[in-house]
């Protein structure tokens, strides 16, 4: 039997720009999708498409257990986060020996068979490798982690990220004098961003300026507007939409102490709130027996 664990993840800057190859960052946050496999002769029926296509993809059959601490449909790549653990845990019990490299690879393209042809390799790569991860064009590179205070606030409003991603790409055909600008503008926040990474002040006000851009783009929703101000109303240095936005999730940047007073009016104005921080561990082994 062998149990792993892969981390969700969250969009710091950058998200939407960066599948116009525009630069973004994404962090390895600490709630935390755990899957164990087991060799058996009678496998269970995985009620996952995602666990489905990860044994067909590593060529075995077996039982799985899923346990998650991430919400589906969140935009914090709950389905990255159980497609990875679920390959992990499928290479060790079975010893097929492939690096993580390989892993966050295959199931970049599970979750694009999956997703029928849309996915995000920066979903897949965070979840195996952990840590804050810089996003330019296809290449991916990890940065130096850093302490960012977070609460992630979920909104409830599901989402889907292809119909988001494919409305900004319609906006963009539509209207390139005003959407190209935009997103380079957002490119320019996440290169200011990481000059200020460690200032966190500069680093709230970025975010602002991003979330300002993303509503731009029109993938803001009245839930992550009200989370939002809550959030910056109660101490957050900076607050935006993370990941594809029309629902979905929202991160706020806070002072240690103000965490909990964030939190709670995110819950208050009927979101989720998850207090969190980065996780730079990536995909882990938890028990073998
Ligand atoms: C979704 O989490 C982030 C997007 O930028 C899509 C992607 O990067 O593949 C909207």
């Amino acid at each position: 039997m062998a149990t792993w664990s892969a981390p969700g993840k969250v969009f710091l800057f950058g998200e939407h720009a960066v599948v116009y190859g525009k630069p973004g960052v994404a962090m390895a946050i600490k709630p935390r999708v755990f899957v164990t496999v087991r060799k058996s002769k009678n496998p269970t029926h995985a009620k996952s498409p995602y666990i489905d296509e990860c044994f067909k993809a590593m060529g075995v059959r077996g039982s799985v257990y899923v346990h998650s601490q991430l919400q589906s449909s969140s935009g914090l790549g709950s389905s990255a986060a159980v497609t990875v653990a679920t390959l992990c845990a499928i290479n060790d019990e079975y010893n097929l020996g492939h690096s993580r490299d390989a892993i966050a690879d295959i199931a970049f393209n599970i979750e694009k068979k999956v997703q029928r042809g849309r996915a995000s390799p920066t979903d897949t790569y965070v979840s195996a490798t952990g840590g804050l991860v810089l996003i330019t064009g296809s290449s991916k590179r990890r940065l130096p982690p850093q302490n960012l205070q977070l609460v992630v606030g979920n909104t409830l409003v599901s989402h889907s990220t292809s119909k988001m991603v494919e409305m900004v790409g319609a906006q963009r055909k539509r209207h390139p004098d005003i959407i190209n600008p935009i997103l380079d503008a957002i490119g320019a926040v996440t290169m200011t961003a990481l000059h200020n990474i460690s200032n966190p002040k500069e680093l709230g006000r970025c975010m602002d300026i991003n979330h300002a851009l993303l509503e731009a783009l029109g993938v803001g929703h009245p839930a992550s507007s009200r989370l939002i101000l809550a959030a910056r109303t109660t101490g957050a240095y900076g607050a935006k939409i993370t990941g594809a936005g029309g629902g979905g999730s929202i991160i706020a940047l806070c002072p240690r102490r103000a965490k909990s007073r964030v939190a709670g009016a995110i819950e208050s104005c009927e979101g989720r709130a998850i207090i969190t921080s980065i996780d730079t561990e990536g995909a882990r082994r938890e028990k073998n027996d």
